[in-house]
């Protein structure tokens, strides 16, 4: 999901929703490895943590949160805190509150299946141990949810899908006062891993990975490729492409695997719509934030045995260095419904939104939602400031966990 800053200029309705619980359980298996073993006062480590897409279109993953076992939370790269469901956070010896502050408030953009929608939530914060694969933080800032409010969606009986959400980008993205470190980035900062690598090994099974702190080669197949992440803000450039030719250059895309689905500005989802052929239902609402911009959304059926090839080409060829050569990841068929209305007709998972028009320049942005990650290698790189792209061996990830 989108933790919407301050930026955020317009507000817009959803097109559709349909209530899916995420009930699919997984198994978790934890395991710790030393990566430097000549270091004795400090071993830094990397770990592996069993991940799976749940019927709710997010992934989860299992983590300890205080004295909570087994939460499962959504692995979210366009967000940084952690926050709890009601009733699952159990404070160990060590909570504190956090900073003297203790209430904060957020809101999300991409809160339905469908991937849009948005969410108010209100709690309080407190810092606690929180671990996961091995690997912990010991003042983790976090949040337990007290309220929260659907805007565009039906009310949900729950504030998250399974227990909470756990957010992996900067303290620019925190909604607590002052800004937190997500659990990443305090690992990387406490160098309690031995790289400040974050990988997401998501297969088209729905079983997957998430490593923190290392690359993990044996599941690579060839190289990454990689590209600019100036400001480690998970936003980079790059091409659109349609049957593997480009179709829109140097566009902003936000790489935020807590998304369902892919949106893109209006413009360029219409212009991609017309290429394939599928009439867009255009919708508009009323924006919260600014009434004089309201709020629109761009979505497309297709015939379901007939997915588009659509990818994305990294890095963008207005940043390739001489002898340099971009490759185009498509989106993975297999992954191309997210809703399935029968009779052959699928709605497509790219969607237009001008909710991003305001967020990292003027020309709209991209939300590279978790449709695209299926079957990749994708490693977000701190110290380095590049996103990696590459091919996992075994796309579906079947065997990983
Ligand atoms: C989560 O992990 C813990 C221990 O690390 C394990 O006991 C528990 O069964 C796991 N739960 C799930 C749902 O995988
Ligand atoms: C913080 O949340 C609690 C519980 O809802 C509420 O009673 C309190 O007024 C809130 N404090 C602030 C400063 O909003
Ligand atoms: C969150 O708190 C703010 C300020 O106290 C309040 O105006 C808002 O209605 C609350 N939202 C929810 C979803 O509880
Ligand atoms: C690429 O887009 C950025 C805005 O996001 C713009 O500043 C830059 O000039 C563009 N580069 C080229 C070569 O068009
Ligand atoms: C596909 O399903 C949607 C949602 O029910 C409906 O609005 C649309 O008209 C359908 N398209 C076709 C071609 O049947």
């Amino acid at each position: 999901m989108a933790a919407l800053s301050t930026l955020m200029l317009v507000w817009y309705s959803i097109c559709g929703f349909a209530y899916a619980a995420a009930s699919k359980s997984f198994t978790i298996v934890s395991h710790r490895e030393t990566a430097d073993a000549g270091l004795l006062l400090r071993k830094r480590q990397t770990g592996s943590l069993p991940s799976e897409l749940g019927k709710s279109l997010y992934w989860f993953g299992n983590f300890s949160v205080g004295n909570a076992e087994s939460v499962r939370l959504l692995i979210d790269t366009g967000s940084t805190d952690l926050l709890m469901n009601k009733g699952i956070y159990k404070p160990s010896k060590h909570e504190k509150p956090y900073k003297g502050h203790k209430n904060f408030t957020i809101t999300y953009e991409g809160v339905n299946r469908a991937g849009f929608g948005f969410e108010t939530l209100n709690g309080t914060t407190m810092t606690d141990t929180v671990t996961a694969a091995g690997l912990t933080v010991a003042n983790q800032a976090m949040g337990n949810l007290l309220s929260y409010k659907y805007f565009d969606v039906p009310q949900l009986p729950y504030a998250m899908q399974g227990d909470g959400i756990i957010g992996f980008a900067g303290p620019g993205s925190s909604s607590f006062k002052p800004g937190a470190n997500s659990w990443f980035w305090n690992l990387c900062d406490n160098k309690a891993i031995s790289q400040c690598k974050l990988g997401l090994l998501f297969g088209t099974s729905g079983k997957g990975l998430t490593v923190v702190g290392k690359l993990a080669k044996k599941y690579l197949k060839g190289d990454l490729i990689t590209v600019k992440d100036p400001n480690n803000g998970y936003v980079i450039k790059g091409d659109i492409t349609v049957d593997n030719k480009i179709v829109l250059k140097n566009q902003t895309i936000i790489m935020d695997v807590g998304t369902d689905n892919i949106q893109g500005p209006l413009g360029a989802t219409r212009k991609i719509f017309k290429l394939l052929g599928y009439e867009g239902h255009e919708r508009s609402g009323p924006n919260l934030f600014d009434p004089s911009h309201p709020v629109k959304d761009l979505t497309a059926f297709f015939a379901c045995d007939g997915p588009p090839t659509i990818g994305f080409s990294f890095p963008a060829e207005v940043e390739l260095k001489a002898g340099q050569k971009a490759r185009n990841f498509n989106v993975s068929p297999k992954v191309w419904d997210v809703y399935d209305h029968g009779k052959n007709n699928c709605t497509s998972i790219l969607g237009g939104t001008n909710a991003l028009d305001g967020e990292e320049g003027s020309g709209g942005a991209w939300l590279l939602g978790q449709p695209f990650y299926a079957g990749y290698y994708i490693d977000f790189d701190l110290t380095a400031k590049t996103i990696g792209f590459g091919d996992l061996i075994d796309p579906t990830m079947a065997s990983s966990t």
